[in-house]
């Protein structure tokens, strides 16, 4: 490898731009060919982030041929990751892919094996794991500030009206959005999903085909529980994209607005009705070394492929936060709870 990671993006439609934006901040990339499927859309991602004298086309495999880069950067819809990331390893190339990881879990298992077997990397971007708070909130209960966590509770609501595909499809808040959380969850838990029982339906009013709220309760490794409320068909007092959040561990509790509001508060003393306790300060801090969202997972994805390590969201780990969101559907469409094994 050069001393940039040499890549091509394919799939240059509204989320490239995310990446292009980073990426154009780190001199640690270099992006060797732009490939969609249609032909306006790269031309336009070329004009907009300045790569006009970047090689484009619309076949991957016959840009892969030609510009032989060190990786690929899927930014394809969930139904072509499959056949962009393995054809992408069958060609010797690392790949870093946009969420989720897999439109099903039979491809998703496919795919980790495919990378398994070529010895290279495919790492899947979950941006929301690349930011300070929650990585604050990380720190501290990795220092046992509230003890053993016992439960963990994120609700996210908002009347999201995105007017496109998404009002006509199933599972709509589950597969789009939940992987977020669900991998939100997994980061602040510390622990992977056991098994879950998952009630989904579609609020009356609702602008959605389909149903757009869900709860999940999801049974977690060390016996602790991950609950979920959320909807994208509520009208009012939005929650952040990021979710509220509360964290109970046997000696205190933290929550998070998603945002910069963290409160904690740990036991002083007990014996009494109610323990007495106080207020603990989780000051936000970035850890060192480290970006914020896409350019967090991208900058984290080029050094690992640089010292020949994993990085935090390759397929073989983040396969077990898709495996939450489709067992919360099977356990939707079924009634009954369901094991989840990866
Ligand atoms: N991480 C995030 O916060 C976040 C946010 C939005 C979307 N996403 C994810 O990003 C991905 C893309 O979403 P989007 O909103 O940019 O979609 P989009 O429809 O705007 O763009 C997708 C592009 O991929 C192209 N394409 C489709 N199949 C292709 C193929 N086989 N080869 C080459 N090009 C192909 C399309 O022509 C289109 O230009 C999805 O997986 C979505 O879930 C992630």
């Amino acid at each position: 490898m050069s001393k940039q990671l040499q890549a091509i993006l394919v799939g240059c439609g509204s989320i490239c731009n995310a990446w292009l934006k980073g990426i154009k901040e780190s001199d640690a990339v270099a992006i060797v060919g732009l490939v969609d499927l249609d032909e306006d859309q790269s031309v336009k991602v070329a004009e907009a982030h300045d790569l006009q004298d970047v090689p484009r086309g619309t076949d991957m495999v016959a840009m892969i041929q030609q510009v032989a880069p060190d990786a690929v950067f899927d930014c394809t819809i969930p139904e072509a990751h499959f056949t962009v990331t393995t054809t992408a390893l069958a060609h010797g190339c690392h790949v870093l892919g946009e969420k989720p990881l897999a439109d099903t879990m039979d491809n998703a298992q496919a795919m980790v094996r495919a990378a398994q077997d070529a010895g290279l990397t495919y790492a899947v971007i979950q941006n929301r794991r690349y930011q300070d708070a929650i990585r604050s909130i990380r720190a501290c209960l990795d220092r046992g500030t509230i003890g053993n966590i016992t439960t963990v509770n994120a609700d996210f609501y908002l009347g999201a009206h995105f007017g496109g595909f998404r009002d006509r499809m199933e599972h709509v808040l589950l597969l789009d959005m939940a992987i977020h959380t669900f991998d939100q969850g997994r980061l602040l838990s510390g622990a992977d999903p056991v098994s879950v029982y998952c009630h989904e339906w579609n609020p009356a009013g609702s602008w959605y085909d389909h149903d757009a709220s869900a709860h999940c309760i999801f049974q977690m490794t060390d016996g602790l529980v991950f609950n979920y409320r959320g909807s994208w068909c509520s009208e009012g007092l939005n929650t952040t994209w990021e979710c509220d959040w509360r964290i109970v561990g046997d000696k205190g509790s933290i929550t998070w607005n998603g945002g910069n509001q963290i409160h904690c508060e740990v036991v002083k003393k007990t014996g009494g009705f109610i323990s007495e306790t106080e207020a603990v300060d989780i000051p936000i801090e970035t850890p060192e070394g480290m970006y914020q969202s896409h350019k967090g997972v991208i900058m984290e994805f080029v050094r690992c492929i640089r010292e020949g390590t994993a990085p935090e969201t390759v397929c073989t780990d983040n396969v077990k936060s898709l495996a939450m969101v489709f067992g919360a559907i099977e356990s939707a469409e079924s009634g009954r709870k369901v094991d989840i094994t990866v």
